[in-house]
């Protein structure tokens, strides 16, 4: 693990602690899997994780060379769940050393990063992929195969709102925020789902925000954001979609995190609210602090099994469990000879590979570029993907010429 957070409390850690007894793939037989050290800031959580499961030759790498380190420690791949603009670097030097890595979304912040980790990764020959949870969502696999079946047609437009309290801006997050925003860290994930589900071209970026709580309202640090993008089909038709993040939502939301789309079809409606499933909650003293009045089961719930045992489980932890079992299809699942087409096919599967996430971070490269130009004194920008002047390119009001964000083509 690079970063062991928030994130691998809630989805790796479950993960490996099952899949240390081992798993099983009909193309691989039995494997395990073991995690063995981490890279963080301060080995702080790391020593207490390590400490809490009794596991004594546990790696506690920390410092300048913690992944190289880590590296140097024999391990078949890296989990990159550091903060996000430590992504790249952490994802580089894993693949430059030859192991498959998994980064937590968003990948990486531009795409001269992606196009850097994907070229290493098809040199090094091995996997990167990112985490995209929510695509493993039975709601969002449902919206997806009815999309696939033909049943609703054509996406005209829709919405998508993910707002976090206020403890992820004001604690969890509060060594790294500055000039950070909300929607890079969640609007990703609608990005993705809206990207993956309906495909098209992205045609262009705009977004907006508000500041004033997490930083001053002139800072670089966004408290909510507003994006919205564009996108266009093979049919010639367009479809606009808009997204809006906050990091600032009370604490005492009964859902802690609020997760609502609704995409309009040609011929019908998706409305998914992820924390409105069935369930509501209260207990006394309890609710909606340590316990959450409307709970989210589907994502990494803990249970009492019927059977007595303990177990976390959800599409959180499934998504890890995934990557997992398409390395052991790659080192395992067959003849050394035949590794090169294992690795392709794994490589083709777009729901997380990282050659698939070109418009994703696409969006994510041009929210932020627009969003430090309105704390630089100018709002109000649009990005035109593979338009005119190629790429990315940032058009800004009272300016004649865009300001190129990336050439190529998207
Ligand atoms: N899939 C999801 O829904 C989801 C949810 C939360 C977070 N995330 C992602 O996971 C990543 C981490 O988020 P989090 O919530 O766990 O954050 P966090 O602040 O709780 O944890 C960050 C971790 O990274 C470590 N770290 C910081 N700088 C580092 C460095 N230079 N090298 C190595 N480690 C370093 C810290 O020591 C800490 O262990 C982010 O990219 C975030 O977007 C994903």
């Amino acid at each position: 693990m690079v970063g062991m957070g928030m994130i691998f409390d809630e989805t790796y850690a479950p993960f490996f602690e099952v899949a240390e007894d081992g798993l099983y793939d009909r193309s691989t037989g039995a494997f395990r899997v073991q995690l063995s050290g981490a890279a963080t800031r301060t080995g702080d959580r790391t020593a207490a994780y390590s400490k809490r499961r009794g596991l004594a030759d546990f790696g506690n790498h920390v410092g300048e060379n913690a992944i190289t380190d880590l590296l140097a420690s024999g391990i078949d791949f890296l989990c990159v769940a550091s903060p996000d603009d430590k992504h790249f670097a952490a994802a580089r030097q894993g693949i430059e050393a030859g192991r498959h890595v998994l980064i937590e979304k968003p990948s990486v912040l531009s795409l001269d990063e992606l196009d850097q980790l994907v070229a290493l990764a098809k040199e090094k020959g091995v996997l990167a992929k990112v985490v995209y949870h929510k695509l493993l969502d039975p709601d969002h696999k449902k919206l997806r195969t009815l999309v696939a079946d033909g049943v609703l047609s054509h996406v005209n437009n829709g919405y998508c709102s993910l707002l976090e309290p206020k403890s992820i801006s004001g604690s969890q997050f509060a060594a790294w925020i500055t000039g950070r925003n909300p929607g890079t860290y969640v609007a990703v994930h609608y990005l993705k789902l809206i990207d993956f589900t309906f495909g098209g071209r992205l045609k262009s970026v705009q977004c907006s925000g508000q500041r004033g709580l997490v930083g001053p309202k002139d800072g670089p640090t966004w408290d909510s954001t507003q994006l919205r993008l564009v996108y266009e089909y093979e049919s010639g038709r367009e479809a606009a979609f808009d997204i809006h993040t906050s990091w600032v939502t009370p604490d005492n939301f009964p859902g802690y995190v609020e997760q609502e789309v609704q995409f309009r079809f040609d011929n019908g409606v998706w409305n998914g609210h992820s924390r409105k499933r069935g369930v509501e909650l209260t207990v006394e003293g309890r609710t909606p602090h340590d316990l959450k009045t409307t709970i989210n089961n589907h994502y990494n719930g803990s249970f009492l099994e019927p059977w007595g045992e303990r177990s976390r489980r959800g599409y959180g932890i499934e998504v890890i469990d995934r990557f997992a079992r398409e390395v052991a299809f790659v080192e395992l699942g067959g003849e050394e000879r035949d590794r090169s087409s294992r690795l392709a096919e794994m490589a083709a599967r777009g729901y997380n590979d990282l050659s698939a996430d070109r418009q994703v971070v696409a969006a994510v490269q041009s929210m932020e570029a627009i969003l430090a130009k309105a704390a630089a004194g100018e709002p109000n920008g649009l990005v035109e993907v593979n338009g005119r002047h190629g790429g990315l390119a940032l058009f800004l009001p009272g300016r004649t010429e865009p300001e190129m964000l990336y050439q190529g083509e998207v």
